[in-house]
């Protein structure tokens, strides 16, 4: 591992004009949102979303998530309906993203949204995410900064690692609160569908617009390919619901347990979210055989916790 990682710089104003221009030169930045890092491109310049994709090595028909400093933004993107509305009330800025009709006359690039004929917009809460969005002045797709299949990236130190020289500047705004991606909800048919449990528990959601879909139950939405069943993924083979390590695991616990790392010894769904990919990749060593993770609550955001683990656990492509 390299010791100098020249492209981190800290979350300056200065920094976060400089980054702003050069995403709205077509380059590519990566920069912290409250729940990963993003690789954030000018979502309307082809060039630039192409760029992400050759750097994530990302399959080309997974779209990518267009990022606005406010709702009022997104309206010339994506037609806005009265559930889309209510839900940018209640979780907007925050870690909730709607795929949504894409408008006619919508400036994203085809490319960013796979060619679908929705868009997936998000309002990041991250104060840095926030004025890099107003520097650049358009809207800004961004997928995590990570290599696809790979953990994505809680740190700074993680984008560096991942994907190094492919990107211009990293803007180091520390590590991510909530931890997970966003929760991805799907609007664009007359029910709403959950595409991806994340930072926002689906129980929030269902309390304002009732029961959501699940994908598997919404065969005529269009899929969320991002949710490849290898995902997530690090070296070491990972084993879930374990009571205990086998001999040369490593264990990661949660709850009043011994283990090798503890998402969370208090039991807190919140701080093991936060703490998940990160200690993935810190138990990702040669030295161990393979990772053992414990049973996590399949409620709150246990069940993006849960979705990220059973990715991680799955046999590779
Ligand atoms: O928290 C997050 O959402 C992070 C930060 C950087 O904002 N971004 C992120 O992006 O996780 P990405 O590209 O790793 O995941 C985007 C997810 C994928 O599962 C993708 O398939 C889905 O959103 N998606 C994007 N556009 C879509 C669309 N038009 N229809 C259905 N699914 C879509
Ligand atoms: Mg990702």
């Amino acid at each position: 591992m390299s010791l100098s990682l020249p492209q981190i710089v800290p979350a300056t104003p200065e920094w976060i004009a400089e980054a702003g221009r050069r995403l709205a030169a077509g380059e590519l930045v990566a920069f912290p949102t409250e729940t990963v890092y993003g690789l954030g491109g000018d979502a309307t310049n082809d060039k630039a979303v192409a760029a992400i994709f050759a750097a994530k090595q990302r399959p080309s028909f997974n779209p990518l998530i267009s990022h606005l400093p406010d709702l009022d933004s997104a309206a010339p993107l994506v037609e806005l309906d009265e559930r889309a509305r209510r839900l940018a009330a209640a979780f907007w800025p925050g870690p909730l993203t709607m795929v949504l009709p894409r408008r006619r006359e919508s400036a994203a690039s085809l490319l960013a949204s796979a060619g679908l004929d929705s868009i997936a917009v998000r309002v990041p809460g991250h104060p840095v995410a926030q004025a890099l969005l107003r520097a650049a002045g358009r809207p800004i797709a961004a997928p995590s900064a990570n290599r696809s299949g790979e953990v994505s990236p809680t740190t700074a130190r993680h984008v560096a690692q991942s994907l190094g020289a492919n990107v211009s500047l990293i803007l180091d705004g520390g590590p991510c609160r909530v931890g997970i991606e966003s929760t991805v909800i799907d609007l664009t048919g007359p029910q709403a569908a959950l595409l991806r449990p994340g930072g926002i528990a689906r129980e929030e959601i269902e309390a304002l617009l009732g029961p959501l879909l699940t994908a598997a139950e919404n065969p005529d939405a269009p899929k969320s390919p991002g949710q490849l069943l290898s995902h997530y993924a690090p070296h070491l083979p990972v084993r879930l619901n374990a009571a205990e390590p086998a001999p040369g695991e490593a264990l990661l616990a949660f709850g009043p347990a011994q283990g090798t790392l503890n998402l969370s010894p208090g039991g807190d769904l919140a701080e093991a979210a936060a703490n998940l990919f990160a200690m993935l990749r810190r138990l990702d060593r040669p030295d161990f055989t393979g990772i053992a993770v414990m049973p996590i609550p399949n409620h709150g955001l246990g069940l993006g916790i849960n979705d990220r683990l059973k990715r991680a656990a799955a046999p590779r492509a």
